[in-house]
């Protein structure tokens, strides 16, 4: 998979994964309604959850399905994804298998659903749009759940500073340099958007899209900040190779400096969910 002169490598997320559920903020509640509504899940079908990261979507949906299989490239979101089903008694009814969603493994038998979170922009999207029509079973639904690009979140009073986030962005740029840093290579313009258009090329029709409203106010402690921004595949720890640990003691200090009782304020990101349908 490419982009402009960007190739992926598998060190795209390398050591986000034990920050990944603690720093990210959750989607917004209701999204697992809105599916279980929209799709009339029963608890029978199948659901591949494809580039699913520590198990976010997977875990959350498990109970609402036979069984689901989360697929993704990097060891450690897979370890992750296991252990939490593990912990969470899902272990039964899940399973979770270190492949890239090019590499669509053999056999792994068709799907009602299959869900991308935040993850179809890393893919080869032509490719795995067409292996993830031909696993669907027919009437079987593609599901794409995003942050919108454009979020217009309230400006209510907050009870802590806000996340400073362009002094953590300024300070991970005198690390890493301005152009944003994406496994071994860089994108200086982003990951593409135009998915209705890649699933339409795969045989896709028009999608069914919901918002979820963001906004909610979040308190995160300076572990919580830390992890999200290691979390991102932009600033991930292989990313500062020696100077991990430096980096990170002046995050904390920065973190310290902005609110001495090591709590801030973040409002929650939107929602998108997206729907195709296998025709
Ligand atoms: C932003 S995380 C999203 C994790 C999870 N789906 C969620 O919603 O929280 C993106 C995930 O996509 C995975 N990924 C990147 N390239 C991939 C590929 N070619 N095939 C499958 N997964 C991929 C990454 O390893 C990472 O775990």
């Amino acid at each position: 998979m490419t982009i402009g002169d960007w190739v992926w490598d598998e060190t795209l997320f390398e050591g986000a994964s034990a920050y990944y559920a603690a720093g990210r903020p959750p989607y917004v509640a209701g999204w697992v309604d809105v599916l279980v509504d929209t799709l009339e899940l029963d608890g029978l079908g199948r659901l591949a959850d494809v580039g699913c990261g520590p198990g976010t979507l997977g875990l959350a949906l498990a109970d609402r399905f036979a069984e689901v299989v989360g697929l993704d490239p990097d060891d450690g979101m897979i370890a992750q994804a296991a252990s939490r089903a593990e912990a969470a008694g899902l272990a039964g009814r899940t399973r979770w298998i270190e492949a890239r969603a090019e590499q669509w493994p053999e056999g792994l038998g068709t799907f009602t659903v299959a869900v991308f979170g935040q993850s179809f922009h890393w893919m080869d999207r032509d490719l795995v749009a067409a292996k993830v029509r031909d696993a669907l079973v027919p009437g079987g639904a593609c599901v794409l759940i995003s942050k919108p690009h454009v979020d217009v979140l309230g400006r209510e009073p907050v009870p802590h500073p806000a996340t400073p986030t362009d002094r953590i962005k300024a300070l991970a740029e005198s690390y890493l340099g301005p152009v944003w840093r994406a496994g071994q290579g860089t994108l200086p313009n982003g990951t593409p958007g135009g998915e209705s258009a890649v699933l339409e090329r795969a045989g896709f029709g028009d999608f069914e899209g919901h918002l979820l409203p963001g906004g909610a106010h979040l308190e995160r402690t300076a572990d919580v900040v830390v992890a999200e921004v290691f979390s991102l595949s932009g600033s991930a720890p292989h990313l500062f190779g020696e100077r991990l640990a430096e980096f990170e003691a002046d995050l904390r200090r920065l973190l310290a400096e902005v609110s001495p009782s090591g709590l801030f304020s973040r409002r929650q990101p939107s929602t998108e969910i997206r729907i195709w349908r296998r025709p």
